[in-house]
């Protein structure tokens, strides 16, 4: 259950507002689509497209986005998704998830989406309630260095049913040694000075540059999803390795 008062965002008794994740997202929704467009000259809502149809490969019946942000991936699957198809955005971070439900209901699909206010390592539905959980740009932000990655992977894989899939799209490591020193320089010299003027949050763009340059490799991603207790992970490279799409089974 998630509250606010005065200005603490608590969900399920704690306070989310002294955890630096929490303070950062809170801060950049306004301008947090318009450099996402920017910062990958729109490539960003390609990918979400793509990670969105492989969503609906199996015919899901009730599909998460977790860590909606503005609810782009959502947004994506409900154009696409079957009559009758449950979809749920899930974010711990309330001024988000404001924006995405201000913008379903703008283009008209807020009655085929609900919201949701949930921590990732505490989600408020039973044992194997999703046929699908899809997390578009979100996965880094809770592997990444965090130490709760553990907590929100079996969290995750236990509101999964048996036979459901996670599908994944993340910025990636290109196998290429020229392309993965060209993208980590642009990652420093574009990503985040632009983002960290743009946003006014200046560290927000530099955590995302430094988190995408130094992320996992997509096999470091298999070996923690299989680690969890998912039966098989493919991976999908996107744009060369750039970004990627991993699909683990469970
Ligand atoms: C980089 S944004 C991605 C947003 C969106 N999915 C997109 O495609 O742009 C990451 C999102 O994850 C959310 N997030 C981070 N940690 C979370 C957690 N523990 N539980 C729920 N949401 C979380 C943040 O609030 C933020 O909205």
């Amino acid at each position: 259950m998630a509250a606010i008062k005065g200005d603490k965002t608590i969900i399920n008794g704690k306070d989310f507002n002294n955890r630096p994740l929490y303070r950062m997202f809170s801060n950049v929704p306004h301008r947090y689509d318009f450099l996402n467009r920017i910062l990958t000259l729109g490539l960003d809502q390609r990918w979400r497209k793509k990670a969105a149809a492989v969503c609906l490969e199996s015919n899901p019946g009730r599909i998460m986005d977790l860590c909606s942000g503005t609810g782009d991936l959502a947004i994506e699957l409900s154009k696409n998704a079957k009559p009758g198809t449950e979809i749920i955005a899930a974010d711990f971070c309330e001024p988000m998830l404001e924006m995405a439900k201000h913008k379903a209901s703008r283009l008209g699909f807020d009655d085929r989406i609900t919201f949701q206010i949930a921590d990732a390592a505490s989600l408020p539905f039973d044992d194997g309630y999703f046929d699908v959980v899809g997390i578009a740009f979100g996965f880094r932000n809770l592997t990444f260095k965090n130490r709760r990655s553990e907590l929100y992977l079996k969290e995750i894989c236990r509101v999964i049913a048996p036979g459901g899939r996670l599908v994944i799209v993340e910025t990636s490591q290109p196998k290429s040694v020229i392309l993965k020193k060209l993208s980590g320089i642009y990652y420093s010299s574009v990503v985040k000075p632009a983002g960290n003027v743009i946003s006014g949050q200046p560290g927000a763009y530099s955590y995302l540059a430094h988190s995408a340059k130094n992320y996992f490799k997509p096999s470091d991603i298999e070996n923690m999803l299989k680690h969890i207790g998912f039966m098989s992970v493919d991976y999908r490279p996107l744009w060369r390795g750039i970004a990627g799409i991993h699909v683990a089974k469970k």
